[in-house]
């Protein structure tokens, strides 16, 4: 198995798997409780058809769309995710650089490894900053200042992680960040030593919009899911998610709204757009899949602000069938981090590179030449 193996979602997943210490490995694949949610994330795609037209002149095809005011080159961009440098030691930097090539939007976490002013300076494609609200309110606002100054383009707060959701696969593998040597664990990082020389030598491991303010996650390994019930603020509600909003004052959206009531919601308090998303499955297990709310949420607020439908892709016709439906844009992480993981930048790229050509050819089979030929008459629900 090599790069040049990888054909689709789930051959990068199998280069990852081979590269990485499996407790990593398992941070990335696994999600919460009995995995449902994850797994209904994908399925829900196979409960609609696609209805192609033909004879309609398709040799040009323009996959460009324009999202919190950004003109992008592909419907599909890589969403915020944590941690990137226990993936691959070049970390978000060969996301940024891959996302640039494609002139798509990349999404820098707050956990990420690699700061807003590095990525700044090495990338001009649009960028998005995920945000966590710390109970240290120093924090928040500091790292509010550096996005900020950083001239990012979209600012997200995340609203599904108020507390950790329950990954049971971490539980098992012990799985923290930093990573801590156990003697259970011991055994999985010692039969990746590529994996364990190039974490030693590659740079310190860091997280450097957090360690100045909290110890958890650089010097103090905690699990991700205790990271979350612990240190964010579990008060957080209508009248912050506002505040940030207008002390950020710029594209602003939320990203895990999964009601109609919370989007108008979100539309009321000044966001630009919503990340229809249950966090990858990995928050609320048995709760409803981004592309089945998405109808709904499209209807309601559609026209006003931009919904981006993120979880379970990882074909092109996902990404079509969730535009037919109204979505400006579709993200994921996994989508992109197996092949960083399997083979960093140049995995990313050739992810990015399949997923374009994916929606490409689709496009034509559709007989459509441009994202807005999308609509719902391309789609027929099954009857359950
Ligand atoms: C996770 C966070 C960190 O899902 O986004 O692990």
């Amino acid at each position: 198995m090599n790069l040049g193996n990888c054909h689709n979602f789930y051959d990068f997943r199998e280069l990852a798997k081979r590269k990485l210490p499996s407790p990593i490995f398992h941070y990335i694949d696994g999600a919460a409780d009995d995995e449902i949610t994850y797994k209904r994330n994908t399925s829900a795609f196979d409960d609609v058809d696609l209805v192609p037209n033909v004879l309609r002149g398709v040799e040009n095809i323009d996959l460009s769309t324009t999202i919190f005011g950004k003109k992008i080159d592909l419907p599909l961009y890589c969403a915020p995710t944590a941690l990137q440098r226990l993936f691959h030691y070049d970390g978000e930097r060969a996301v940024g650089k891959a996302a640039q090539k494609f002139n798509t939007m990349f999404g820098v976490s707050a956990l990420s490894t690699v700061s807003v002013e590095e990525i700044a300076s090495l990338i001009d494609t649009p960028k998005m900053f995920q945000f966590y609200f710390h109970k240290d309110r120093g924090l928040n606002d500091a790292v509010m200042e550096r996005v900020k100054a950083a001239k990012f383009d979209v600012m997200a707060l995340t609203v599904d992680t108020i507390t950790g959701g329950n990954r049971e696969r971490d539980l098992r593998t012990g799985f923290t960040s930093p990573p801590k040597l156990t003697l259970s664990s011991l055994f999985s990082f010692a039969v990746k030593p590529m994996w364990g020389i190039n974490y030693l030598t590659k740079g310190k491991f860091e997280l450097p919009h957090l360690q100045d303010h909290v110890s958890e996650g650089t010097s103090t390994a905690v699990s991700i899911g205790n990271y979350f019930s612990n240190m964010l603020d579990q008060s957080m509600n209508w009248k912050d998610a506002e505040k940030l909003c207008s002390q950020w004052g710029g594209h602003f959206a939320l990203k895990g709204v999964m009601s109609v009531e919370d989007a108008k919601r979100a539309l009321d308090i000044g966001c630009t757009g919503i990340m229809v998303s249950n966090h990858g499955g990995r928050q609320l297990d048995g709760s409803r899949s981004p592309f089945d709310q998405l109808a709904a949420i499209v209807d309601a607020v559609g026209d006003k602000m931009d919904v981006i439908c993120e979880g379970g892709i990882q074909r092109g016709t996902h990404v079509l069938k969730a535009l037919s439906l109204g979505a400006k844009a579709c993200s994921g992480g996994r989508l992109y981090l197996y092949a960083l993981a399997g083979a960093g930048q140049a995995g990313v790229e050739r992810a990015l590179n399949q997923y374009r050509a994916e929606i490409e050819r689709d496009m034509k089979l559709m007989g459509c030449t441009k994202i807005s030929d999308l609509n719902r008459n391309n789609l027929r629900f099954r009857k359950k």
